[in-house]
């Protein structure tokens, strides 16, 4: 029952994405625009819906428990009530947005709405696995929904403060004050519940599954799902140790070793215990793993960053998988198979769920063109919404392996358009914390790609992101009016 759900996705291209104050922001943006392309096409088509827009909610008491942003603003989150056969059901996701790994970089976040709550946005569409729309989320469009906002900077699990520099730590008092709050409203009464989330907020449902699982009578079934959360402990394009070290930074900085699984750090170091590969055995709620194989956001900043590449030769690869040499697709093809292999245990036990799709994507629950749409990505003539559903409700076994690159043709492909300089999403890792690059992200299929120069000489000329969003915005609206 896959409805129609964008006219413009016969268009193949489906967003457009800054990473002009650090690809952490991409889902977010993406919204967005999202958003923008919902608008411009239901002045056309009068039955296409609107996003549901839903407030946030300031958690209450919540400084009082110590439960607070980097900068000590009060943690928040956005609901949305469930109703009917729904109305028991809770889906909490984890919003995600990169890791700050030293002082100077969680001071910079204390200005963005990753570090508090003055700079988050006050209401966020719901879309994808957050929809309230039975055509674009059939399975969960009914349960209570609830985006927790992401504010700590280490995956809702570090637990200590820098006084020097006026920097509260304090992620894994955020969810739990988050998760006793929604509680309160209902959350105790659930008879089923799924803790998602995506990238850092995949991440954290990982670490959090279980204290999830635990929070419930074991007659309410409990399952997590973690997207684009895989991040693996690779050797980067110059052998050296890129995420190993920036994780090690965030978990030393934010004491995450405290909300660590012990059976882990018995065995190995907290930073390795932050690596989902070395986390999952230690999972005993079902979990399941939607990541694509080549993870754009790893490719970026994992694999080919600027540190390990300062001479850009993987510029032209990194910003786009068809622009790379035999060598190089071979350098992500060993990628996918350590990713292949680190979750082949995993995958032999039965509670779990699989959908490793060979893409150049990023977080594809949160997105309705990843997530249920027309063209949206297949394993297996399976969209991504169906096996999640499936899986949840036990209605068949899901282990979704996709072939190698280039095989599948249903991936919607994240193509950068790369500004003036050269570092992409630089804010994650880097110690400047330089705005003035821009890069486009373009999300694509790969049969039909579009390129827009005039949003790239625009993204040169105006620095200031939401600016930007808003030309963008304006520029694609322009865009589809004129080709609808
Ligand atoms: C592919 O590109 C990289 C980076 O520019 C280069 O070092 C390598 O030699 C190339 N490999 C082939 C097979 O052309």
């Amino acid at each position: 029952m896959r409805m129609k759900v964008f006219v413009i996705a016969a268009l193949a291209f489906v967003s457009l994405v800054s990473v002009i104050d650090g690809s952490e922001h991409e889902a977010q943006l993406s919204e967005f625009v999202n958003d923008a392309l919902f608008s411009s096409v239901s002045s056309k088509q009068p039955s296409q819906p609107q996003p549901l827009m839903v407030p946030i909610t300031v958690i209450n008491g919540a400084a009082a428990k110590g439960a607070v942003c980097l900068d000590g603003t009060s943690p928040a989150y956005h609901f949305h009530p469930g109703s009917g056969s729904g109305a028991n059901s809770w889906l909490i996701h984890l919003e995600g947005g990169g890791w700050c790994n030293t002082i100077r970089n969680c001071v910079f976040r204390k200005t963005t709405r990753r570090g508090s709550f003055k700079f988050m946005e006050k209401t966020l569409p719901f879309t994808g696995i957050l929809s309230n729309k039975p055509e674009e989320n059939p399975d969960f469009f009914n349960w209570n929904r609830v985006k927790i906002r992401y504010c700590d900077g280490a995956s809702f699990a570090g637990d200590s403060q820098n006084e020097a520099n006026q920097l509260q730590f304090r992620g894994q008092k955020i969810w739990l004050a988050a998760i006793e709050e929604l509680m309160s409203k209902g959350m105790q009464k659930a008879n089923q519940a799924l803790l998602s989330g995506c990238s850092a907020g995949g991440l954290a449902s990982i670490i959090h599954c279980d204290e999830f699982g635990s929070m419930f009578p074991k007659s309410t079934k409990v399952k997590c799902l973690s997207d684009a959360g895989f991040f693996l402990d690779a050797v980067d394009v110059s052998g050296g140790h890129t995420l190993r070290n920036m994780f090690g930074g965030v978990v030393t900085l934010q004491e995450v070793q405290k909300n660590l699984p012990k059976s882990c750090l018995n065995q190995l170091d907290p930073t390795s215990c932050f690596f989902p590969q070395n986390l999952i055995q230690h999972v005993q709620t079902p979990l399941f793993l939607l990541n694509a194989a080549y993870d754009a956001w790893q490719v970026q900043e994992s694999l080919a960053p600027h540190s390990a590449d300062p001479s850009g030769s993987w510029n032209d690869c990194k910003a786009n998988h068809a622009r790379c040499n035999s060598s190089q697709i071979q350098f992500f093809q060993d990628f996918r198979n350590q990713l292949l292999n680190d979750v082949k245990d995993f995958s032999k036990s039965s509670p779990t769920g699989l959908f490793i799709n060979s893409c150049f994507a990023h977080c594809q629950s949160e997105r309705q063109d990843t997530w249920f749409a027309d063209d949206s990505p297949l394993i297996n003539d399976m969209p991504v919404a169906i096996a999640v559903g499936d899986w949840f409700f036990d209605r068949k076994t899901i282990k979704a392996i996709d072939c190698a690159y280039p095989c599948d043709t249903t991936c919607h492909n994240l193509v950068f358009n790369v500004g003036r300089s050269t570092v992409v999403g630089s804010q994650y890792i880097s110690e400047s914390d330089d705005t003035s690059t821009t890069t486009t992200m373009i999300y694509s299929s790969q049969s039909s790609r579009l390129t827009f120069p005039a949003l790239y000489l625009l993204s040169a000329l105006f620095p200031t992101s939401m600016f930007l969003l808003h030309l963008r915005i304006e520029v694609l609206s322009r865009f589809f009016s004129h080709s609808t």
